[in-house]
């Protein structure tokens, strides 16, 4: 598109950081970070983005290539679209983690924010939208309730191909499609995957599944930019061109090799900063509810590439910052009382939007009563605005850390910048802490404890292990 072409439009769509709230000058010498700590952590993170900029350089880390490679799928996924959305009502994910929380992030930042209730015409002709990311049967049942399985397209995410929940998941969808179309249950299901391992790719194979690929160094939370988050994002219309285009800006600013002048480096050096001074909870906060998932999407992102029990050298080091979800302002009645009277164990980052797509005037009324009358004639962007402020003001005379990730609007191209941001800050703080920001060992343990407790072929000895754990005694069950 045009516009992704034109310096003067992008740089109107840059995203703003301000850390100002993170620093001894402003949060006081007790709690805030001095600009000679940071100073300090230069070296560190020279070589963190030279380590970043070699494994790059070998192929190791494709995510971040992602908005420069995927020119060709993006046409087979458009064409996909509009295929789909002229013969079916409703299209849904079946996935879980990273095959399925970029999905929902995008959906709910970027369509309507009640875009299932909309009338088809008024969704573009797409179909609706479900995302199935759990095994809880009333779910699955209620799922079956709202579609009708012969107008429904499903999209199976798995990178491994071998995910308990999401394979429990294609084998319900496939029977009930098998018993409502017979053979033409296959042109329901479109299977993105590996392209050489795991199960899911043998099985499209043989069924004759559409299938789209992961690319081989792409891991699940790191997934949105490839056919994992494109091709829902496209089954409603989103543009996802401008995912693609605003990723590839914000490379461009993560590129900077003045690491002070690095959003991403600066972001992670303070986190870091702060997580040695014992904050050790890291809050996301967006001021929109088009922006509430990404909250969720992060906190897998940051809680699973981060929080590990050992560095890169196999020594333990129990490390990690727990990510918590919040939302202005309605969390402003709730957690937010924590966050300014609680311990000092927070990092709070808004996410703020300059420009919210509408605004909504509040009426003038009961001139009588001040503390209600105040309110007419403003609006609620206003409204929502100033409360953002209030909360960053209240915090800052608490002295708890906090800082602001300020989007123009919310558009595709500000979403693929924050996005890409978000990763790429993770990524430099797995090299500080010096761990594996990529593998998720504490996540394997407990798939293969379910595989033995479901008597998967191949777990006998963790069945056995599993077997041989403590009994849990009556007396501490009331
Ligand atoms: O980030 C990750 O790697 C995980 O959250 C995975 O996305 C999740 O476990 C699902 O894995 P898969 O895509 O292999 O089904």
């Amino acid at each position: 598109m045009e516009k992704y072409l034109d310096d003067t439009w992008k740089k109107g769509m840059k995203l703003r950081f301000d850390f100002n709230n993170m620093m001894a000058e402003f949060i006081g010498p007790e709690q805030g970070i001095t600009f000679d700590q940071i100073k300090e952590m230069e070296d560190r993170l020279k070589s963190a983005s030279l380590s970043l900029g070699e494994m790059r350089a070998n192929g190791e880390l494709e995510w971040m290539d992602l908005p420069y490679t995927q020119d060709q799928v993006v046409k087979d996924i458009l064409d996909t679209a509009n295929e789909v959305k002229e013969k079916f009502d409703a299209f849904v994910v079946l996935g879980i983690g990273g095959s399925a929380l970029g999905p929902i992030a995008i959906q709910q930042a970027l369509n309507h924010l009640h875009y299932n209730e909309l009338s088809k015409e008024k969704r573009g002709g797409f179909p609706k939208f479900y995302v199935v990311d759990n095994v809880d049967p009333e779910r699955m049942t209620a799922l079956f309730d709202i579609i009708d399985v012969k107008k429904t397209m499903f999209n199976v995410i798995t990178k491994s191909g071998s995910t308990s929940e999401t394979m429990s998941q294609f084998l319900i969808i496939k029977d009930i499609l098998k018993e409502n179309l017979g053979d033409g249950y296959k042109d329901h299901i479109i299977a993105t995957t590996d392209r050489k391992n795991g199960n899911l790719i043998k099985i499209a194979k043989a069924e004759g599944f559409k299938t789209f690929y992961i690319p081989a160094g792409v891991g699940g939370r790191f997934s949105e930019l490839c056919p994992v988050g494109l091709l829902p994002a496209a089954m409603c219309g989103i543009d996802i061109e401008g995912l693609l285009a605003g990723a590839a800006y914000m490379d461009e600013m993560c590129k900077n090799q003045d690491v002070l002048k690095n959003p991403a480096y600066v972001a992670a050096t303070l986190q870091f900063i702060a997580m040695q001074n014992g904050k050790n909870v890291s809050v996301m906060m967006p001021y929109a509810d088009s922006l509430k998932y990404m909250a969720d999407w992060y906190a897998q992102l940051w809680a699973e590439s981060l929080g590990k029990r050992v560095d890169k050298q196999g020594m333990d080091v129990f490390v990690g910052q727990t990510p918590v979800k919040a939302l202005g302002v309605t969390d402003q009645h709730s957690q937010v009382q924590l966050y300014t009277e609680g311990p000092f164990d927070k990092v709070i980052t808004f996410i703020t939007v300059d420009k919210y797509r509408c605004d909504v005037d509040i009426p003038h009324g009961y001139e009588d009563i001040p503390s209600i009358a105040f309110l007419g004639g403003h609006t609620m962007g206003e409204l929502i605005k100033t409360e953002q402020m209030a909360t960053e003001y209240a915090l800052l005379k608490s002295k708890k850390l906090n800082n602001t990730i300020a989007l123009p609007e919310v558009n595709a191209f500000t979403i693929g910048e924050l996005l890409y941001f978000l990763e790429v800050q993770t990524a430099v703080m797995g090299e500080l802490l010096n761990i594996n920001a990529f593998d998720q060992p504490g996540v394997e343990e407990g798939k293969n404890a379910t595989y033995a407790m479901f008597g998967r072929p191949g777990y006998d000895e963790k069945k056995k292990e599993l077997d041989a754990r403590p009994m849990k005694k009556e007396n501490y069950i009331l």
